[in-house]
This record gives C-alpha cells, sequence and structure tokens, in this order.
C-alpha cells in the first residue's frame, strides 16, 4: 500500500496524464463560499509519513459498476486492491450476492444502494459515489452501518462554466436561430441585435465554483462581470459584488444562475425578476430546473422584455435518453420550444470526458484515503475526521479508527483501553448518531494488535473498528 504522499502523488499524476491540467481533480481557488464543504483530503506534508494497512480485512476487494472512470481503476490498481469492474449497473440478486464480499463499491447514478442491499453488505467499509449526487445511497443506514459515502460534487464546475460562455456568445449572435434556419434550407444573414460580448456586463448569481470559474473566463473575454450571492465572496479579477438581486438585474445584459436548490431559490426568477432585467438582456439557467419559473420566461421572452435564453436544466426531466421532453412532462414545453433565441439542452452543463476523468480521481482518491488512513474528509454522511500522517520512525504506532453510537460515555471507555498506550494524537467527532475517532497510539508491541483490536470490538456502542499499522 500507498504512504499518503504516495497517494496524494499518484492523483496528481493521473489527473495531469488523463486530463492534461493537475487543477482538474481541485475546485476553484478563491471563493469562500465553500470553504466549508471543501477541504483538503488529508493534511499535506513534506516529510514522508508512515504507510499504513489495514489490519484484518485481508486483501481490499472493490467492486466498481456502472463503467466507471478507468482513472479510478488506475489508482485502485496502483494500491494493488482487487477490483471486479462491469459496465453496467447489476440486477439486485446479484448485487447483493457480490456486495457480501467486497469492501468497496464503487457506482455512478443508476445503482440503488439500499437497506435491503447494504444490510448484506458485511465487510463493507465505503461507497464511492463516481458522480454529482447520493441520493441513490440510503445514506442514514450506511452512516448507523459505518459505512462512509463519498461523492464528487463539483469536478464538472469548469465544464458548465464553459458551456455557458458558448451559450452567452450563442445567444449574443442568434447562432441557434441561424444554424436551425440553415438547416431547413434557410439562408438568412442579419447583423440585427447581434452583438459582440466584449463591454457587455455579465452577472451572476451564486458565486460558488461554478460562478467563479465563470467570472474569470467572461473577464478574457472583455466582459464586465458583477455578481450577487447570499455570502460575502472575494471577487476574482475584477468583478464586483453588488448587494441586491435588483441591482444586478437592472445593470446586467447576461444573467446567469448557478445557486443551489433550496427553498429560498424555487421560483426565484419570476415575473418581478424578468420585468426588473434590462430590455433586450438574456437569463441563462445551468442550476436547477426550480429556480426559474418557465411560464413567467415564456411571457418575458413574447413580449420581447428578453433577447434570448439558455435553459440546461428544468422543473421535470426525462429519466433517461430517448424519453420524450413533451407537453406531458411539463406543460408549458411546446410554447418553449416554438420561441426564438432559445437555446435548449438535456442537462450536459456537467458532461464532458474532463469531468468523468476528475470524478474518477477525486473519488477513487478520497476512497483510497480513507481505506489506508481513515480520512473521512469529504465524507457526506459521516464526521469528518483526520490525523496527519505518522512519522515514519514510529514503527511501533498504531492508527485507531473506531466508529460508533453517539451516546455519552463511550470516549471513556475507549480512551481506558488505549491508555496502555502513548497517544500521539486523536481527534473525533460526530454527525447525528454517529461518532468517528481516530488516534494514533505508539508503543504497541505487534503481538497487542489482535488483543487491542478485540477489546475495542466488545466495547458497548461500537459500529465498525479498524486498526492501520
Ligand atoms: N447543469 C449541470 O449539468 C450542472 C452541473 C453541476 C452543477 N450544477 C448546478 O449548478 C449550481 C451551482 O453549483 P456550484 O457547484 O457552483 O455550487 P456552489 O455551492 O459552489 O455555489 C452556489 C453559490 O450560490 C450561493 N447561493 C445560495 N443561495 C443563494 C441565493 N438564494 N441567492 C444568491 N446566491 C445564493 C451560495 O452562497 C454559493 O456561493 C447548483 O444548483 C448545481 O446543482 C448544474
Amino acid at each position: 500500500m500507498s504512504s499518503p504522499q504516495q497517494i496524494r502523488d499518484l492523483a496528481n499524476s493521473m489527473a495531469q496524464a488523463t486530463i492534461g491540467s493537475p487543477n482538474a481533480v481541485s475546485t476553484s481557488p478563491t471563493a469562500t463560499s465553500y470553504m466549508g464543504s471543501y477541504r483538503p483530503r488529508s493534511y499535506s506534508t513534506t516529510k514522508p509519513t508512515k504507510a499504513l494497512r489495514p489490519f484484518s480485512t485481508g486483501d481490499i476487494k472493490i467492486l466498481l459498476l456502472e463503467n466507471v472512470n478507468q482513472t479510478a481503476i488506475n489508482i485502485f490498481n496502483q494500491q494493488g486492491y482487487q477490483v471486479e469492474f462491469h459496465k453496467t449497473s447489476l440486477p439486485d440478486e446479484e448485487l447483493i450476492e457480490k456486495i457480501k464480499d467486497v469492501h468497496v463499491i464503487g457506482i455512478r447514478s443508476k445503482t440503488r444502494l439500499t437497506e435491503n442491499i447494504l444490510k448484506h453488505a458485511k465487510n463493507l467499509v465505503v461507497i464511492g459515489c463516481f458522480c454529482i449526487g447520493t441520493n441513490q445511497v440510503d445514506l442514514e443506514f450506511a452512516a448507523k452501518s459505518g459505512i462512509a459515502v463519498f461523492n464528487s460534487p463539483f469536478s464538472n464546475s469548469r465544464s458548465v462554466a464553459e458551456l455557458v460562455i458558448a451559450e452567452i456568445i450563442t445567444l449574443s449572435r442568434q447562432v441557434g436561430d441561424r444554424s436551425m434556419e440553415m438547416h431547413n434550407g434557410v439562408w438568412n444573414k442579419v447583423s440585427a441585435k447581434c452583438w459582440e460580448i466584449r463591454g457587455k456586463t455579465l452577472g451572476i448569481i451564486g458565486y460558488g465554483h461554478i460562478g467563479a470559474q465563470l467570472s474569470v473566463l467572461a473577464e478574457a473575454f472583455g466582459m464586465t462581470v458583477i455578481y450577487y450571492d447570499v455570502l460575502m465572496i472575494m471577487s476574482l479579477g475584477t468583478a464586483k459584488q453588488v448587494s441586491t438581486l435588483d441591482e444586478l438585474l437592472s445593470k446586467a445584459d447576461f444573467v446567469t444562475l448557478h445557486v443551489p436548490e433550496t427553498p429560498e431559490t424555487k421560483n426565484m426568477f419570476s415575473t418581478p425578476q424578468f420585468a426588473a432585467m434590462k430590455n433586450g438582456a438574456y437569463l441563462i439557467n445551468a442550476s436547477r430546473g426550480t429556480v426559474v419559473d418557465i411560464p413567467a420566461l415564456v411571457d418575458a421572452l413574447k413580449i420581447g422584455k428578453l433577447g434570448g435564453a439558455a435553459l440546461d436544466v428544468y422543473p421535470q426531466e426525462p429519466r433517461k435518453n430517448g424519453e420524450f421532453f413533451n407537453d406531458d412532462l411539463n406543460t408549458w414545453t411546446t410554447e418553449l420550444t416554438s420561441l426564438k433565441n432559445v437555446i435548449l439542452t438535456p442537462h450536459i452543463g456537467g458532461s464532458t470526458e474532463e469531468a468523468q476523468s476528475a470524478i474518477g480521481v477525486e473519488v477513487a482518491t478520497a476512497v483510497t484515503s480513507y481505506v489506508n488512513e481513515g480520512s473521512s474528509i469529504g465524507a457526506v454522511n459521516f464526521p469528518e475526521v483526520t490525523l496527519r500522517g505518522l512519522d515514519l520512525d514510529n514503527a511501533d504506532s498504531v492508527r485507531v479508527l473506531y466508529i460508533h453510537k453517539n451516546v455519552p460515555g463511550v470516549l471513556k471507555t475507549v480512551n481506558d483501553i488505549l491508555s496502555s498506550y502513548n497517544i500521539e494524537k486523536q481527534f473525533s467527532d460526530s454527525r447525528g448518531d454517529v461518532a468517528y475517532l481516530m488516534a494514533d497510539i505508539s508503543g504497541v508491541d505487534s503481538s497487542d494488535i489482535e488483543k487491542l483490536y478485540e477489546h475495542l470490538e466488545q466495547t458497548p456502542y461500537k459500529i465498525v473498528t479498524r486498526l492501520l499499522y
């Protein structure tokens, strides 16, 4: 197994080899809004640290379903894990058979890991969701069973930002309509109401991972960037934060939405917001479908208040390719699709090869770091805990990973057991009913390790014990 530094080096080289940029696994560096959710996977250190290995789990077995990206397979192979790879999801009976035996499962959005499936997973330590969402997994049951879940919420930020740049130009030059006319044999060379984007103002609503990336790209095109966010966020370049949504709407030639789906953002854009926009301005929504009141958008386009709109997301979306996008799904579809200068894309903002590679690297790195080091930073269902690496010269040290029910008295019991050794460092955190303790202890004779494990296993309220040494 690799040391923490080796895992990081490998992840970086994977990113460079397959994506072309070491930044592909990192996120926009300066926006502060997401700092609460994004932290490095583990502490960086220039000093080599001791490579840990799991005790009593045997060789790590990984089941990868749904054609998880090759970057992830490379990272797992490099660790010497046993990887079983399937291009598709599996029927439930087969999944139950296979999940009984594995320590890690990697899935995308089609595999449903319900309580009924997970209760068969006796050795499962961690689930890697190689996608953005995690609602296909029973997160609570997983946490209560001591199974951490990781995903990759921000690996496709750049892809979304680039699509939005393309849409700004496409709307401004009415490229969608011209292309449609040419496909129908019509030559219609016009310049009226077609504009350069240089010198125009872009209003970004939600200056997080995507909004911040977009800000930099738009400035490179000579646009003036203003943004509105519920948080005070330091700007990139010369972008300026405005204090109200109305101020943004009154100044922006292009308004683009990059907010999450929350009760506050539901229909955040409706008749009053369209009325407050500049005449002939454009709206872009690649955030979530519920953010825009589409009948109100249709009205604003019909009366010429807006010069056009680009939508990538919708309140109701087909569940799979080939299903119809029509009035049965959303009652306004025919009206919307008949309007001029409206670009409609099927939720492809984040759908690029680069994003898939980056997701593979990010999730596989997090999973490896959890298996090898116990670091749960970035887990979606679990207390986030990490410790810096063990020094190489700590030959007699052991890392204790102890997941337990969040009830009084547990730490006292555990520390009584650990007190025969030197506790070098420890950190514990809880989330809901589940708590997670990491402790590095030294002065452990190798003949003690099994006994130590048995003691911890026998404590009340224990969920899972792992020892790395
Ligand atoms: N189209 C796609 O394929 C695609 C791909 C990835 C993400 N998304 C969506 O894009 C959106 C943005 O993603 P992100 O990664 O940049 O998220 P993020 O969490 O990094 O940033 C969201 C920003 O919105 C701000 N915000 C929250 N509520 C707000 C409000 N009411 N008014 C103004 N600002 C508000 C937050 O403070 C934060 O700065 C999300 O809805 C996400 O689901 C779409």
